[in-house]
């Protein structure tokens, strides 16, 4: 089966400004950046391109962060360059200086009782922070949209671990890779072993685990079910997909329990990749922040390089020959690390019209189907889902079980008592 038109591809990939995808995804609120990287109040600004607009991103003196348009409203210079001062960005160029919302606070070549300031709108966008994570909305409504409540955004900050990549290729190609059941079992295999609970093995054992996949108001949930060594039981994860970029994945009981994601586009050929580890819980000490490190390879991240990985496609992502011989498939240390490798190796935009495509990539396909179908709705005058106030982003559901075999996927999806639950055996009541 092949995979997409290439129409479709461009549909799917094209999150630019005026672009039907970057109209859907102008209409949320989207991770910016990492707070760390404006550490300290009147710190130094912060270049961002986000969905192919260039931003300034700064914190001003009250501890505030503002996202603007990268470009002085005077006469167009880059805000970057700005002088982060009392309350205020200034432009170099001639002193105008902005709040965090984007207003002109003061241009110094005018008089005293000049109205020029307060004629020139605002170049702000409506920004706030939450899980550690710099927030923005960049759509063009009056009023911002409902805010992605994550249970990961209202924990302490002790309880949430995160990090983010400058992946270098389109946003989709790793999104799908999320969502990509025949993978782990191969990408992963023998990496995922030592670092999570031994139930896991199972994703080595089953090559050709189940899913189903179910439309929710917030996007959809999977099921994914792999068989076990004992035929009695099954191993399965409950992983959501929540507009428009997210997913919730199941991290196991011997570490933090859940892994959040977001693919957001810089964008057509780069794309933040975020991974934030959390447990409602678990107090995380510097060794498990060491273990997640190490495991998914997160101790690649160069943030003198923009947050991209040492690993690169130069060096084949840090590929050991030897230790593809003797340690794991790849060759390649951590979870993410792989990902990134394999995903990025696809080039910039993957021609998804040559694709061949298995029953394994069934979850990969349904996802297009939604996105496609979603992109088309909304362009015809649908409003974007997941803001009808239906639901609630802190219970959403992602899990990892032990079952008994003869259960199928919906009824483990529906059990009423197994929501957030952990990977300990469960039977039917
Ligand atoms: S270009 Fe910024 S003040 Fe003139
Ligand atoms: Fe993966």
């Amino acid at each position: 089966m092949a995979g997409l038109t290439q129409a479709e591809n461009e549909l799917l990939t094209r999150t630019g400004p005026g672009t039907p995808m970057g109209n859907l995804f102008r209409e949320y609120w989207i991770p910016a950046m990492l707070s760390e990287r404006l550490p300290a109040p009147d710190c130094a600004p912060i270049a961002i391109m986000l969905l192919g607009e260039r931003l300034v991103a700064f914190r001003d003196t009250q501890g505030r962060v503002g996202v603007l348009d990268e470009y002085c409203p005077h006469r167009r210079a880059s805000l970057v360059y700005g002088r982060n001062e009392e309350g205020g960005l200034r432009c170099v160029y001639h002193a105008w200086k902005f709040d965090v919302a984007g207003r002109v606070i003061d241009i110094p070549s005018e008089l005293p009782n000049s109205r020029l300031a307060q004629s020139i709108a605002p170049i702000g966008y409506p920004a706030r922070e939450a899980g550690g994570i710099v927030w923005t909305y960049l759509g063009n409504k009056a009023e911002a949209p409902p805010f992605p409540d994550f249970l990961f955004t209202q924990l302490p900050a002790n309880r949430v671990l995160g990090w983010h990549y400058h992946q270098e290729c389109n946003y989709l190609q790793g999104m799908e890779a999320d969502l990509d059941i025949g993978h782990p079992g191969f990408l992963h295999a023998a990496a995922v072993n030592p670092l999570l609970d031994p139930t896991r093995r199972a994703m080595g054992t089953d090559r050709r685990p189940r899913a189903y996949m179910r439309e929710e108001t917030f996007g959809f949930q999977t099921v994914w079910g792999w068989k076990t060594e004992d035929p009695a039981k099954s191993l399965f994860w409950v992983d959501p997909f929540v507009v428009p970029f997210h997913t919730i994945v199941p991290a196991g009981r011997t570490q933090m329990r859940w892994i959040w994601h977001a693919w957001v586009p810089i964008d057509d050929h780069s794309h933040w990749l975020y991974y934030v580890h959390y447990d409602s819980e678990i107090d995380p000490d510097a060794e498990e922040k060491q273990r997640l490190e190490q495991a998914f390879g997160h101790d690649l991240i160069d943030p003198a390089n923009d947050y991209r990985s040492r690993g690169n496609q130069a060096n084949l992502h840090l590929l050991d020959r030897e230790r593809q011989k003797h340690e794991n498939f790849t060759g390649i240390r951590g979870v993410a690390a792989q990902d990134i490798a394999i995903t990025q190796s696809m080039g910039a935009i993957v021609d998804r019209s040559r694709e061949h495509l298995t029953s394994g990539d069934i979850l990969v396909i349904q996802l297009r189907n939604y996105l496609l179908k979603t992109v088309r709705e909304h362009m015809a005058g649908k409003p974007a889902p997941g803001q009808d106030g239906s639901f609630s982003y802190p219970d959403i559901d992602s899990r990892m079980q032990i079952v008994p075999s003869t259960m199928s996927l919906p009824e483990i999806l529906d059990h009423p008592e197994w929501k957030w639950g952990d990977i300990t055996e469960k039977s039917p009541a």
